[in-house]
């Protein structure tokens, strides 16, 4: 009974710590990369967060939001710019300068009219486009997805932003119909039969999307010295994705932590109690 339950139990934490699936939809496997968040005592690596930050400001802020996110977020407890001086993130200056840069539409409450003032701490990050519309407008009909919680949104998030955007588009396969302003990408989940004239029993893996390849070598300069390749570009940008998905992934693995001590100590205590108590009776 109890070998069984201790397999039960291992058997749930493999599954629980087991990757999760590759995306569906006919894409390519993925390309994995190695993130320092990852595994039960994994923690965000913050320059790699701050990189990531500035790779979403440069380059992807233009289209996508980020709506549940507030600038007073990047100052917090594992956050990118997170200082120990500055418990109170409203106070951490690299936070006032970041909100600072950006516009934000305000209501001036003399007059009621509609002004722009620089960003504080309390702002949210604002949207790229006033509406659903415009956003669509300039993306050829299609709609930018918030990235705040995009890497909860797909399987294995993070690897899947990594992959998408370093190592997923190239020219479409000879045989593949590509519509003017459609990417193909073999890690967007997707079904190319339709368009496909070559062998029906070879549809190519991936998908076709409205997000033209965005990063390119030294698009972004890292103020720590690393090289801005696009491989590097996509893993920081994709960490920062994943930690504003999840700002207390690490507090809740340390959480999850300490409950396992104590459930297995607690699972210790118990058998020797049991052994104890029937130590005596024949069975
Ligand atoms: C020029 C505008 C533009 C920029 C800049 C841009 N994107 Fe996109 N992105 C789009 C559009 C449009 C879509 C929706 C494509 C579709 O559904 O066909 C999209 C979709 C996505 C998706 C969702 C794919 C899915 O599974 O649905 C991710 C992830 C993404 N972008 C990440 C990024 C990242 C990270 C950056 C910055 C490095 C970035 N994008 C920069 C326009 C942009």
């Amino acid at each position: 009974m109890l070998r069984k339950g201790i397999a039960l139990a291992a058997f749930g934490l493999a599954i629980a710590t087991a990757p999760a699936a590759l995306a569906a939809g006919g894409a390519a496997p993925l390309k994995h990369a190695e993130f320092s968040f990852e595994g039960p005592f994994g923690k965000f690596d913050q320059a790699q967060l701050q990189r990531g930050y500035k790779v979403y400001r440069e380059v992807c802020s233009s289209c996508h939001s980020m709506d549940l996110l507030f600038f007073r977020n990047l100052g917090q407890k594992d956050g990118p710019f997170y200082d120990p001086k500055y418990p109170n993130p409203n106070d951490n200056p690299y936070v006032k300068a970041i909100a600072a840069e950006y516009q934000i539409n305000d209501i001036d409450s003399e007059t009621g009219d509609v002004v722009q003032r620089p960003g504080i701490p309390a702002d949210r990050f604002p949207n790229p486009f006033p509406n659903e519309a415009a956003a669509r407008a300039s993306n050829g009909g299609a709609l930018p997805p918030d990235l705040s919680v995009m890497a909860k949104a797909r399987h294995s998030g993070p690897h899947y932003i990594y992959s998408l955007m370093a190592h997923g588009y190239a020219n479409p396969p000879a045989g593949l119909t590509v519509a003017p302003g459609q990417y193909y990408n073999k890690y967007f989940p997707g079904d190319l039969t339709a368009s496909w004239s070559g062998d029906p029993k070879h549809v190519p893996p991936g998908g076709v999307l409205a997000m033209p390849p965005q990063l390119e070598p030294d698009k972004v300069t890292f103020d720590d010295g690393t090289p801005s390749t696009i491989d590097q570009q996509a893993k920081d940008v994709a960490a920062f994705i994943a930690w504003a998905s999840e700002p207390k992934m690490i507090e809740r693995k340390q959480f999850g932590l300490a409950a396992m001590t104590y459930l297995l100590i607690f699972t210790g205590l118990l058998y020797w109690s049991y052994r104890r108590v029937w130590r005596n009776v024949a069975h």
